[in-house]
């Protein structure tokens, strides 16, 4: 059986967690929970980039050895994932046997294939992109600053003949159309293209680098990092083993848009496809987040750690911010007030209130039992007409990554059901002694009830804690496929609701 294989890329153990790596992982578990909801068989991934010079400049500068810092790193990264619910299923460290092996396998059989062959280079250097560069590389005759320290250098090194494979890559971008999504993206990869791309420098010298994976072929160098880099996401799913390909091809490689080229679209392909190991489905390549238009990281100081409001406001209020406010692809600006503004009027007043109205009056008229609906009237009608097209809508959606969109279905959905209990007023026919009022009133608290319950279900994906917490309190405690929960029911008449909860909290005036 193949599953549905998942990937994000692996983080430079050479930084801290920021909200970058955090997003990437966030959408990720969103798309494995949502397949796990629809009935794949998921197996997500993620994991740490661990060789290369920043490692070992970083290591050395604090006296400690790269592995203790990597070790350090690890940590860090793992926790984050802990943090945010990722549901990865593995976690790949390159510093693994079983990932050294296969980077070495590769290595050896692109070099028997008479792919690989050794020249002299001289030309600059970057040491923080780990990149030979070009003259074509400066912008107003200037090196930019992303480069760092750039200094020219005279070495002999190994090359992998990627030039060879050029117009074979061309011709597969152009025929696997569903290949890079967004499609523009692929534009711009064949835009790429359209220039001679050179060979790649796939050696380091151990005399200027230690920290990587040997080549199987020359003890004297060690591995280009993304040569090693790439290789993880075979590595961790035993390539070489018969049951790799109950995992590959790879479904989807979820990576920012700053790794697409040349690594993931070019590299990485190429590399595969001089292995005879076939390609992965899909790339899905997000944005950034950014602050006033620039790319977000630790490193720029932004004065808000964005993983703060983790720690402040639960996972599930981050995961639905960021989810809900990315249009998968594009870039999106953060900042402080968006995420107060999401969270006061998405969660706190629209979801959290519905669920104390249901709650509250639940418990005042029916002694905390869900009552039996006898009424089918306009409202009613309605209220589930809406919430058939919401289903199919936002499922819709979520099948083509357009979570913003889905969660903004969902959200109209709740609103509805808030709209509902202001038209039909229980508290207004709780006063009532007509018979036909006392079964209106029975029916409102039963609709909200189950609307709310069906609409909490969409959101698992995103907020799979509330969608649990919430299910527990209106006493849908089943044990059920997804599927099963998404149906129109009547599971919770004779429910006992569970005690009043705030879901989200207010954060107090200082905060
Ligand atoms: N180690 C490489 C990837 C190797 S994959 C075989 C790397 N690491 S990274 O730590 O710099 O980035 C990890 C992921 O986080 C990348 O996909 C990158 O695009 C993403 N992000 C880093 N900063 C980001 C934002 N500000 N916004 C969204 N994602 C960005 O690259």
């Amino acid at each position: 059986m193949k599953r549905f294989y998942i990937t994000t890329a692996i983080d430079y153990a050479n930084g801290s967690p920021h909200i970058g790596h955090a997003y990437e992982k966030v959408l990720t578990d969103v798309v494995a929970r949502f397949r796990r909801t629809m009935g794949d068989e998921v197996h997500f991934l993620t994991g740490l980039d661990e060789h290369g010079q920043k490692v070992q400049q970083s290591a050395q500068d604090r006296g400690i050895e790269p592995i203790e810092l990597c070790d350090e790193a690890a940590e860090a990264f793992k926790d984050l994932c802990k943090k945010l619910e990722i549901s990865n299923d593995d976690y790949i460290r390159t510093t693994e046997e079983r990932h050294k092996t296969v980077v070495r396998s590769l290595l050896q059989k692109i070099f028997d294939k008479g792919d690989v062959y050794q020249a002299e280079y001289k030309g600059f250097y970057s040491a923080r992109a780990e990149q030979f560069l070009q003259e074509k590389d400066k912008v107003d005759g200037e090196w930019p600053e992303i480069f760092g320290e750039v200094v020219e250098i005279t070495e002999t090194n190994y090359f992998f003949k990627l030039s060879q494979y050029q117009d074979w890559l061309i011709d597969y971008i152009k025929s696997n159309q569903e290949f890079i999504f967004p499609r523009y993206r692929a534009k711009q990869v064949l835009e790429f293209l359209k220039e001679p791309i050179n060979d790649l420098c796939i050696s380091r010298p151990k005399k200027r680098l230690e920290w990587g994976i040997p080549l199987p072929f020359d003890e004297d160098y060690v591995t280009y990092v993304w040569f090693d880099a790439l290789v993880n996401y075979i590595s961790a799913v035993g390539h070489g083993s018969d049951d790799f390909k109950s995992y590959w091809p790879v479904d989807y490689h979820v990576i920012g848009k700053d790794i697409l080229l040349p690594p993931h679209s070019v590299y990485w392909p190429i590399m595969l496809h001089a292995c005879e190991v076939e390609l992965p489905k899909h790339l899905l390549v997000h944005g950034w987040w950014t602050v006033d238009g620039k790319k977000m990281s630790k490193s720029t100081g932004e004065v808000v750690d964005p993983l703060d409001l983790v720690e402040q406001f639960g996972p599930d209020a981050f995961r639905y911010f960021v989810t809900r406010e990315m249009n998968v692809g594009q870039d999106s600006d953060f900042s402080i007030d968006l995420f107060m503004s999401r969270y006061n009027s998405d969660l706190a007043n629209d979801l959290g209130n519905l669920l104390n109205r249901v709650l509250n009056m639940t418990g005042r008229y029916c002694d905390g039992v869900i009552p039996t609906p006898s009424v089918n009237e306009d409202l009613e009608n309605d209220l589930w007409k809406l919430w058939d097209e919401t289903f199919s809508k936002a499922v819709e959606l979520y099948e083509e990554f357009q979570f913003h969109t889905g969660l903004e279905k969902t959200f109209a959905f709740i609103s509805a059901i808030n709209r509902y209990a202001e038209q039909r007023a229980p508290w207004k026919l709780a006063k009532s002694d007509e018979e036909s009022d006392k079964q209106r009133l029975n029916t409102s608290l039963f609709v909200m009830a189950e609307a709310l319950r069906l609409a909490v279900g969409l959101l698992q994906p995103v907020m799979p804690g509330i969608t649990q917490k919430v299910w527990n309190l209106l006493g849908d405690t089943e044990d059920r496929s997804w599927k099963d929960h998404m149906q129109r029911s009547e599971i919770l008449v004779g429910k006992k609701i569970g005690e009043k909860t705030i879901l989200f909290p207010k954060p107090q005036a200082d905060e």
